[in-house]
């Protein structure tokens, strides 16, 4: 993955200063510390405490209107289905909804989300390998707009539900082009040893024979081919073997109206040069704009990643032969990225005094009783004595989402900031919280 592993020579690293001035929606504050758009972080932690997850409402509306303004410029029909498993909470989804967006789920849970949020059932598309029958028939009850069918056997399952329900099931293809995506092995999904997808060369065959299945309407081609993606070539090679596919699917008589073209593209955790919507746009219109079909896209963590940050307090600091060790009282159970990809996010102390005190290399790490809980290795920052406060930056994606109860430690607060106000959009768990539904047999 691009986000390599983590970094053992700071001197490679953005500086805190280079950090900020990449980040538009953060600045540090002479008085107040670093500031979320109007809202400076300390008065968070104060009210709160942490470790806290907070998220800016207006970098989500800004990046998904960048996105369909891209679009729109390169003159493409197309529409946006969030991926809800990169953030599902329904802060996010409801505002994402009120900006026009529609959602991509890949479970009951998430489709349930996505429409208690208010995005409308015909704009939700339905992915993943694994959709039970009792998600399906959910999926069908609910008449949401499109099912991203993953195999044979799930299309006659599927088929077979339909009939019985009375439903006709607007379904795409969801095919796994075989290339291989510059991302990391474990989000790579698109090569033809992944478990995702119909085999490319079987594709057309099925497509035939779904059209003749009762309760199946096969409107078009889905693919996503992974995630976190910095290089358009892997785009540009899956969408020209897609168009590829549409046309020979034509030739046989059959109708293709739509294509989604997945998920995937990366943002900057460090300093990478990354691709921009434009540049996906751009992509987009040259495989399919001679097709006259609507595209549709999965965004998910371009829009939430660099929307949100974890905050955390330094328990305490200890030095050992080998380095100088930071202990946060956040940990891999809240973020686990760095932890299971090796990810690198970039790391802020909060207060003024801190943003202006020397920097010396440190590894920062969790309380969690794994050598993996490290967040960072290496990094240069100020001293940080017990209770300073930082920002983990670029975690509004696959963050709270992939968090758990390991090491029983409840869940982390949850705050959306607009503007210069703020809400609490989860409490932090209790321990009581934790333990809740437990039952401890009478011997
Ligand atoms: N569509 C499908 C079918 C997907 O499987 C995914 C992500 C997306 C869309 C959204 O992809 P995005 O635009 O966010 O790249 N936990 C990992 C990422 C897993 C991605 C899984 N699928 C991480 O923290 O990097």
């Amino acid at each position: 993955m691009p986000e390599a592993p983590l970094s053992h020579d700071p001197a490679l690293d953005p500086s805190p200063a280079e950090l900020l001035a990449a980040r538009p929606n953060l600045r540090q504050h002479a008085m107040d510390g670093l500031l979320l758009d109007g809202v400076p972080l300390n008065a968070i932690v104060d009210a709160v405490g942490t470790p806290t997850w907070v998220y800016s409402a207006t970098t989500l509306r800004q990046r998904y209107q960048a996105l369909i303004r891209a679009l729109a410029d390169a003159n493409i029909d197309a529409h946006a289905h969030y991926a809800v498993k990169a953030n599902d909470h329904l802060a996010i989804l409801a505002t994402l909804a009120r900006e026009g967006a529609g959602a991509d789920v890949v479970s009951e849970g998430e489709l349930r989300r996505a429409l208690k949020a208010g995005i409308p059932a015909n704009r939700i598309v339905y992915s993943g390998v694994g959709k039970s029958p009792r998600e399906l028939r959910f999926a069908l009850r609910e008449n949401i707009g499109q099912i991203n069918v993953e195999s044979a056997e799930e299309l006659a399952m599927l088929s077979a539900i339909a009939t019985a329900e009375d439903k006709t099931a607007r379904i795409a293809l969801r095919v796994n082009p075989d290339v291989a995506a510059g991302g990391h092995d474990k989000i790579s999904t698109g090569r033809a040893t992944d478990k995702f997808g119909i085999a490319y060369d079987q594709a057309a065959a099925l497509y035939a024979h779904a059209a003749g299945l009762p309760g199946i309407e096969p409107v078009g081609i889905a693919t996503h081919i992974g995630s976190q993606i910095l290089d358009l070539a892997p785009f540009r090679d899956a969408y020209s073997r897609i168009a590829e596919l549409v046309r020979t699917i034509r030739a046989q008589g059959h109708r293709v109206e739509t294509v989604d073209c997945g998920g995937g593209l990366g943002i900057p955790y460090k300093d990478e040069a990354a691709p921009s919507p434009a540049g996906l746009a751009a992509t987009i219109k040259g495989a399919f704009h001679n097709l006259d079909v609507r595209i549709a896209l999965e965004p998910g963590r371009w829009l939430v990643g660099p929307a949100g940050l974890l905050l955390a307090s330094v328990v305490l600091s200890k030095q050992t032969q080998a380095a100088r060790f930071v202990v946060l009282d956040a940990a891999m159970n809240d973020l686990v990225r760095p932890a299971m990809y090796g990810a690198w996010h970039g790391i802020l102390p909060v207060s003024a005094i801190d943003a202006t005190a020397p920097l010396s290399a440190a590894d920062v790490v969790g309380p969690v009783c794994e050598s993996g809980d490290t967040f960072a290795r290496s990094r240069l920052l100020p001293p940080l004595a017990p209770g300073a406060r930082v920002a983990i930056l670029d975690s509004g994606a696959y963050g709270a989402v992939m968090s758990s109860a390991y090491n029983a430690r409840p869940r982390a607060a949850e705050v959306m900031v607009d503007g210069d106000a703020w809400t609490v959009i989860r409490a932090r768990q209790t321990h009581e919280d934790l333990w809740t539904g437990e039952v401890v047999p009478i011997p």
